[in-house]
């Protein structure tokens, strides 16, 4: 008896199934599928249908019923709550380089999360970005996770000589840290979600064993190609995308991931903090952590986190130094 290709499970007991075994994805079907960066079913299952049928060039009926397939194929990913509590103990931090930073962060940056640091020019988040790319370099009993990192740089802002210099103030190696720094400068917003599709790649077939995932700035290039008013509806979508494939090379590897955001003022504010970060709703619940960076008196910085699944709000003022991010 011949199967129908409906039934995906059947045909693979093991539940590894690829694309390819949904209804109506051929291979070069499954080629478009996966250069627009939908490579596993649970991608397929949770994309918003139209944008598979634009990206794949199948028909709406097609890419529905392939939908379909894809989520009847998997474990729509209920867990129980005894197997969250397991999976968050895996969770590790790394060092920021301040105590009070730290602490303001429950114990560091996390893996499995989103952890974006928004503010004016000048405020530290470049700063902050390359002193992670240091201390996740480090041995866990100094604070780190003794893993490689990969910084996606859109701003050309990534100075090897200020890692040398926090290197050298703190004893480390330079060389050695430099080496285990993957830098990956993006031109368009495309070229910038791809490097994030090829992730798995740097992993797998290169063996890496990254740790900290940087996009340094996250909306520069998105905010310039993206700058009429009727494009705003699509950004959001490639926007939110993006996100959804960072969080996912998150939990898959255990890594943590730093963004840098620009901010905005908000005419709308009187009192308070008059500027707000771009991005909008999208990564506002993408990221588990936002800081708000800002400058405090005489070269001081203040950090804030204004919005935690689980942490106070709070604020810590902390230093910028020859050492990188120091304390006040
Ligand atoms: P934009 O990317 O322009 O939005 O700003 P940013 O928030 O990324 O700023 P960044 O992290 O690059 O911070 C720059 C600031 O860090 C400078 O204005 C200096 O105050 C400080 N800084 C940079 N390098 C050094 C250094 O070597 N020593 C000291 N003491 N401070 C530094
Ligand atoms: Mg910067």
């Amino acid at each position: 008896m011949v199967k129908k290709k409906e039934d995906v499970t059947e045909n693979h007991e093991d539940g590894e199934i690829e694309i390819e075994d949904l209804p109506g994805v051929g291979p070069m079907t499954a080629d478009k599928l996966r250069d627009a960066g939908y490579d596993t079913i649970m991608s397929i299952a949770v994309a918003p249908t139209s944008e598979l049928s634009e990206s794949s060039g199948m028909s709406a009926a097609s890419a529905t019923k392939a939908q379909i397939a894809a989520r009847n194929a998997m474990d729509m990913g209920f867990i129980t709550g005894t197997e969250l509590v397991e999976r968050r103990k895996t969770i590790e931090r790394m060092t920021t380089g301040s105590e009070d930073f730290d602490g303001l962060l429950g114990g560091g940056i996390e893996t499995q999360s989103i952890t974006e640091a928004f503010g004016e020019f000048g405020s530290g988040k470049s700063q902050l970005a390359m002193m992670l790319a240091i201390t996740c370099q480090l041995p866990k009993k100094d604070g780190g996770l003794n893993r490689d990192i990969l910084f996606i740089d859109t701003e050309n802002t990534f100075r090897p000589e200020r890692i040398t210099q926090m290197c050298e103030t703190r004893g480390l190696n330079p060389k050695k840290i430099l080496s285990r720094i993957m830098v990956a400068r993006a031109y368009t917003s495309d070229h910038q979600m791809l490097l994030v599709d090829k992730v798995d790649e740097v992993i797998n077939k290169h063996g890496k064993d990254i740790g900290l995932i940087i996009v340094d700035s996250l909306m520069s290039l998105f905010r310039s190609e993206y700058a009429g008013r009727g494009t705003l509806a699509v950004r959001q979508q490639k926007l939110n995308r993006h996100l959804h494939s960072l969080q996912r090379m998150a939990d898959k590897h255990n890594l943590a991931i730093y963004l840098t955001n620009q901010v905005q003022s908000n005419p709308a504010v009187f009192f308070g903090n008059p500027t707000k970060a771009i991005g909008g709703h999208i990564l506002g619940h993408a990221s588990q952590f936002r800081i708000y960076l800002r400058k405090g008196k005489a070269g001081k910085r203040v950090a804030r986190l204004v919005d935690s699944p689980y942490l106070p709000e709070g604020e810590i003022i902390f230093n910028i130094t020859e050492k990188g991010i120091d304390e006040a």
